[in-house]
């Protein structure tokens, strides 16, 4: 604590220091005029800036702000210098609007691609969606803007979101949805945290010790501020003791009466209360001390600067799924029918507190007939309502009839707000019926048919094989439109790769049987298997895997070098290969680096990402990529230890285009520096081979082996693993020793064993 801020706590009363833990309404921190402490103010996140116009809530209206892609579509990107300037331009927007913290980003694992906010996060994979957070932090607070890494921790569903008891092991937790969060905090330290909605293993979030003092503060050294998701608190006293800071919203009188009564009765230590003012003290002071704007003069941005960058990140989330014949791109300009009311109505963000009010708003239609390549006699036809999904006849003979006289039809469907939005989750992986049934009606007519795609997370494509082409838009934001166009005129090469599996059904996904769970009760039974890690270790082949996305042009990777073949886990390994554009056009393509553990004694995912690296070529122009991977890249999370550990043994180092197109690879040695694991208590039920494995116990019990060998002369059998009497002998619990020995051993030499080998283990 800094004197000032020690200061101002020992002179605050305990009922200012109650009401500043509160929020004073909306979005709005508590100010305490007597110190001239003000209040800040926060607004949604994430991918563009939700002020509200009024003080409320603001869900139906905001001040105008750029609406970037959403981040099911940022993270597609894989590129972590663009989502630094979103940060910086999202940044930008909040001094513009007085708004010191910017609610987002929102990091949480996309469990089930039913989960209904899936666009409004980034990945399967906790790696690649904590590097997009790390360098959006970055990006928004390098303008002096505090951001909120949110919903922490296990926030995977919307269905009964403020109700349901997540129910996951530890190692999953640390390996998978809390690793989502952890490198973001430790690499940018964002200003502030915000506690989900759900329990945590019987415990709300945002009453959670081991969540928010044990792991945050007290593992990861968080030092920044802790805030409940909106709403999320039941008890104020129980978040103060677990270490959340500031409940939202406000007003909340009950609640901060609570903590003085609490405090009063004995039930909670002034020291806590005091602990959380000096963190919302520290955060307030620097942001007050970072803003741009004072009262009355205004801050600027570039409006239509960050309309076209939201158009080229557009352009780089989009991924091509299926470009046959390479029909893309439309570079010879035959007639072309465009078809679909997406063309002209664009689904561009998903509904929820992350709504954007976008300054600009570019639809497919206008932005390619205005582009000068193209002909002029482009057609358009809806197709289907986005107000229902009943299948209406006459729209559907219309855009047959229109389909049928262009060379190339291009077909814009995807999922109306109403399928896709914070709140509740989808029901199904399908398009709207009216979509799919036009889809089939077009292709009876015209061969060259292109699908593109407007919604937030996965869907069922079972009419796949009668399109020529399929290219992914996700939410493209305001300046999606425009995006499409560069893409289908080859203005812009695509380069997006999936951060999620495209599964071929729904009934594929890992978490099928068991989301939304029952009543308040979510188990996550498919542990680690998440995402591609599942479907790699089941050797099922999803309609799209993991890292996958097509380009106009092509890369071939060669030469990958390890700068050594063996190392410890304390030393980090250099990994280069050479990436070469041996296509035509100019393009982005991003290469994957994922680790197999060859010898794991834990279940170990196949192959898991460890490193990624995004390259502009040139055609014919080659680069060297390179790659650093620490211990944490070959490590599990081992609940033994309670800590990150590397088991000796061999690894693959694969550089893949895709989780599933692995296209070099080597192996490398690394060794452990842990010290072992801390042997058990020895029981009469521990059994030989968990003795054998402890270096500590080993020597004794093959000295028995030995002596019991020669006694019963066993010798060769005992010392050959594949043998039956060895293979049995391992499983062996220490007590069964008296009964196969056969009067070599008895209950009282038992009893000296096992004190003898407790003594070994209690001297280590
Ligand atoms: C959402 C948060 C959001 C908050 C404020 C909540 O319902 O879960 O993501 O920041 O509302 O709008």
């Amino acid at each position: 604590m800094t004197d000032t801020i020690a200061d101002l706590v020992r002179r605050l009363t305990l009922e200012e220091k109650a009401s500043l833990c509160v929020g004073a309404d909306f979005w709005h921190t508590t100010a305490i005029p007597r110190f001239k402490i003000p209040s800040l103010t926060l607004s949604d996140g994430p991918h563009g800036l939700r002020k509200s116009v009024d003080g409320g809530p603001g869900l139906s209206q905001s001040l105008p702000a750029t609406c970037f892609p959403s981040a099911a579509g940022l993270a597609s990107t894989w590129n972590r210098d663009l989502i630094e300037s979103v940060g910086i331009a999202l940044g930008e927007e909040c001094q513009a609007e007085s708004i010191d913290v910017l609610l987002g980003p929102a990091v949480n694992i996309k469990r089930s691609p039913l989960g209904g906010r899936n666009f409004e996060y980034f990945s399967e994979d906790p790696y690649l969606s904590s590097e997009m957070a790390s360098r959006y932090i970055r990006g928004v607070q390098s303008q002096g803007v505090g951001t909120s890494l949110k919903h922490f921790a296990a926030n995977n569903q919307e269905h009964r979101r403020m109700t349901t008891d997540t129910v996951v092991d530890e190692r999953t937790l640390h390996e998978i949805y809390l690793a989502s969060f952890e490198s973001a905090v430790k690499s940018s330290a964002p200003w502030t945290m915000m506690s989900a909605y759900n329990r945590l293993n019987g415990t709300f979030c945002s009453e959670n010790l081991w969540l928010l003092s044990g792991v945050l503060r007290d593992r990861w050294g968080y030092e920044g501020a802790i805030i409940s998701d909106w709403g999320a608190v039941d008890s104020r006293v129980a978040g103060l003791r677990a270490g959340l800071d500031l409940e939202m919203p406000g007003p909340h009188h009950g609640a901060a009466a609570s903590v003085v009564e609490a405090v009063r009765r004995g039930d909670l230590k002034e020291s806590q209360v005091d602990a959380s003012v000096a963190r919302l003290l520290e955060l307030i002071f620097k942001a007050v001390a970072s803003r741009k704007w004072t009262e009355g003069v205004a801050y600027d941005y570039d409006v239509s600067g960050h309309h076209q960058l939201a158009r080229r990140v557009a352009g780089e989330s989009a991924v091509l799924l299926k470009n046959e014949n390479h029909i893309l791109p439309l570079t010879s300009a035959p007639s072309v029918a465009i078809i679909g009311a997406l063309a002209r109505q664009p689904r561009y963000q998903g509904g929820g507190s992350s709504h954007v009010q976008p300054t600009n708003l570019e639809n497919l239609w206008d932005e390619f007939t205005k582009t000068r390549r193209v002909p002029s006699n482009a057609t358009y036809a809806s197709g289907y309502s986005l107000d229902t999904d009943s299948v209406d006849e006459i729209l559907i003979a219309e855009a047959k009839d229109t389909a049928s006289r262009a060379d190339i039809a291009i077909l814009c469907v995807g999922l109306p707000e109403r399928m896709e939005s914070e709140g509740y989750d989808r029901k199904h992986l399908h398009l709207p019926a009216n979509q799919e049934a036009l889809i089939t009606a077009l292709a009876e007519v015209q061969p060259n048919l292109v699908v593109v795609l407007s919604n937030g997370a996965p869907i069922e494509m079972p009419w796949i094989d009668r399109t020529a082409a399929v290219l992914e838009c996700y939410l493209g934001g305001q300046g999606g439109g425009g995006a499409m166009a560069d893409i289908l005129l080859g203005i812009v090469n695509p380069s997006g790769k999936l951060a999620e599996t495209f599964p071929a059904t729904l009934s594929q996904n890992p978490s099928y049987l068991n989301f939304p769970g029952e009543a308040d009760r979510v188990e996550y039974r498919e542990n680690l298997f998440v995402g591609y890690r599942y479907y790699d270790a089941k050797e099922l082949t999803p309609l799209f895997p993991f890292g996958y996305g097509l380009s106009y042009t092509q890369f071939e990777y060669r030469d990958l070098v390890l700068d050594r073949t063996e190392a410890t886990d304390a030393e980090s390994v250099g990994v280069s290969m050479v990436v070469k554009n041996c296509g035509q056009v100019a393009g982005h393509e991003i290469v994957q680096l994922y680790v197999s553990d060859q010898q794991a004694p834990v279940k170990r995912p196949p192959r898991e990402l460890k490193g990624f690296q995004k390259v502009f070529l040139q055609p014919g122009e080659e680069a060297t990529v390179s790659f650093h991977l620490d211990k944490r890249a070959f490590s599990y999370y081992d609940v033994g230890r309670s800590a990150w550990h590397v088991e000796t043994g061999d690894f693959t180092i694969a550089i893949g285009k895709s989780s599933r197109e692995i296209v070099l690879s080597q192996v490398i040695h690394v060794v452990s520096t842990d010290p072992p694991a801390t042997p058990r208590q020895v029981t009469r039920n521990t059994t030989v081979g968990d003795l054998l494995r402890n270096p500590v116990t080993a020597p004794v019990i093959q000295g028995l082996i030995a002596r019991f060998s020669q006694a019963t002369g066993m010798a060769e059998d005992l010392v050959d693993p594949s043998n039956l009497a060895a293979a049995m002998l391992l499983d062996l619990p220490l007590r069964a020793l008296v009964i196969f020995s056969q009067g070599y051993m008895d209950e009282e030499q038992l009893a000296g064993l096992i004190y003898q080998l407790n003594a070994g283990v209690r001297s280590e």
